[in-house]
């Protein structure tokens, strides 16, 4: 007897069936919540952009950030927003340790201790008064090994504020090395540093410059990569895993997913995706118009993140996903 054709359909034929032969699960573990905290404002300043996402106060986010935990997400990784007035070209408040991100990194772990993974963007556009991620030489490029220096300063005074882990995401030459050789100089050996690996220039980070109030004149495209590349991110993957990097990122994610898919197969450590706040914009802004529905398109871009390997998910909606997993 040979049977007549194949019914891939049987196994797709009720929930309960569909739930045991699911190949991809999303579970609060692995979302983690980016969170904005700005100086110098009395109550959470929603962003226009970004419907739902605040910048929070130092008060707001205490309290956000322990109900993230407490709904299970698997971290938060934390913004700072300076008051216009401390912005300036090196990007001073962002290693001033009574700078807003580094005393909130001090709330956040007064709070939350071990209980949730507590991250650091590493990074100098919030702080800087030109907008860029690094310090400029004369004729206005990112100066790369300046710029190494505040990093270095940066990720000591994070991990000095109380970050499990500093996320270096201005796409220098050399960051994880030198963030790694500094970490361990001064004691945190222990601090882990999660890479910005393949970090495109997007169009797609649009509201989340307006979520760190930031004046970018130009462009990041001496730093950031090329869209049109994928090898290229094979060899910052291998870069970054030499300088020792403890987990790897891709972003932005949506865009992005063939990549993904390559560092994911290639990485030896964990591998996370960023779903950025163009991401979160789009389907913001399509469901509010009622041309998708909210929910099922944001479960579904989350998977698919998950699908094209993503071990860790950085998304906006991570406290709200994670209390709907429970
Ligand atoms: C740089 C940084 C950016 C984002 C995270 N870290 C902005 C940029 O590179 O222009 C974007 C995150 C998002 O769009 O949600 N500090």
């Amino acid at each position: 007897m040979t049977k007549p054709f194949d019914r891939p359909r049987r196994l797709r034929s009720t929930p309960a069936m569909r739930r045991l032969v699911a190949e991809t699960s999303l579970e609060p573990r692995h979302l983690v919540l980016p969170m904005f905290v700005a100086d110098g404002i009395d109550e959470p300043k929603p962003i226009s952009s970004m419907p739902g996402v605040v910048q929070h106060t130092r008060e707001s986010l205490r309290r956000a950030a322990g109900e993230a935990a407490a709904a299970g997400v698997g971290g938060v990784m934390l913004f700072g927003v300076p008051a216009a007035a401390d912005k300036d070209a090196v990007g001073t408040a962002g290693t001033d340790p009574d700078g807003i991100l580094n005393a909130a990194l001090r709330d956040l772990r007064t709070d939350l201790g071990d209980s949730t993974v507590i991250m650091a963007d590493t990074c100098l556009d919030e702080f800087t008064d030109h907008g860029h991620c690094g310090v400029l030489r004369d004729d206005g490029v990112v100066d790369n090994d300046a710029t190494l220096e505040r990093y270095a300063e940066m990720a000591v005074v994070q991990a000095r504020s109380g970050a499990h882990v500093v996320g270096p995401s201005g796409m220098m030459d050399a960051q994880v090395g030198v963030i790694r050789a500094a970490l361990d100089g001064a004691g945190f050996s222990e601090t882990a540093i999660l890479a910005y690996t393949a970090k495109y220039s997007s169009a797609f980070y649009g509201p989340f410059r307006e979520a760190v109030g930031s004046s970018l004149q130009g462009d990041r495209k001496t730093y950031q990569q090329d869209p049109a590349n994928l090898r290229e991110s094979m060899r910052e993957l291998a870069l970054d895993l030499a300088e020792g990097a403890d987990m790897v990122m891709v972003k932005p994610a949506m865009s992005y997913l063939d990549v993904l898919r390559r560092v994911a197969d290639e990485a030896d450590v964990p591998v996370a995706a960023y779903q950025i706040s163009g991401e979160y914009a789009m389907i913001t802004a399509a469901a509010e118009r009622g041309w998708i529905d909210r929910d099922k398109a944001i479960l579904e871009s989350l998977l698919g993140i998950r699908r094209a390997g993503a071990d860790i998910v950085l998304t906006y909606w991570a406290h709200e996903v994670a209390t709907a997993l429970h």
